[in-house]
Order: structure tokens, then C-alpha cells, then sequence
């Protein structure tokens, strides 16, 4: 069920950092933009940006915490 890494878009020359949560989204540090499934770019103002990597989350590219349901169900969405 888990989806591939997004792309990401840096907010202007300021570093961009990504790191998994452990079963959960990819948490991205200095992003302006992040590439939906469907190749639309979406814009964010968030410091950090959680990325759905469990492909459950009805509001993707964002992470809406359904891994956590998942994961109580026993499922592991994210291997
Ligand atoms: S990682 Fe998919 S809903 Fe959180």
C-alpha cells in the first residue's frame, strides 16, 4: 500500500530536509511545494510538512493520520 517518495520543492535556497517517521509520513523541513500522485504541485507554508507515505490518507499528498488507524488494526501501511 505504501506509495514512493513525493517530490519535493525547496522554499527558496534554504535547505530542505526529509526524514521518515517511523511507520507514519516522511517529515519534510523547508518545503514550498510537494508533487501529488497525479503530478500536481501543492503548495505549503507549514516549517515542517508531513507527507503521506501509506497512500491511505484521503487528503494526499498530506499526511491525515489514517497510518495510525492502520496500525492499530495491525496493518503496517508502510513497509
Ligand atoms: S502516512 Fe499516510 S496517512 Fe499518515
Amino acid at each position: 500500500m505504501a506509495v514512493e517518495e513525493p517530490d519535493v520543492r525547496p522554499a527558496g535556497d534554504g535547505p530542505l530536509r526529509c526524514r521518515p517517521c517511523p511507520g507514519g509520513p516522511l517529515l519534510v523541513r523547508g518545503a514550498a511545494q510537494v508533487q501529488g500522485d497525479d503530478g500536481t504541485w501543492h503548495d505549503t507554508t507549514r516549517p515542517v510538512t508531513a507527507v503521506c507515505r501509506c497512500g491511505a490518507s484521503a487528503l494526499r499528498p498530506w499526511c491525515d493520520g489514517t497510518h495510525k488507524v492502520l496500525s492499530q488494526r495491525g496493518v503496517n501501511p508502510i513497509e
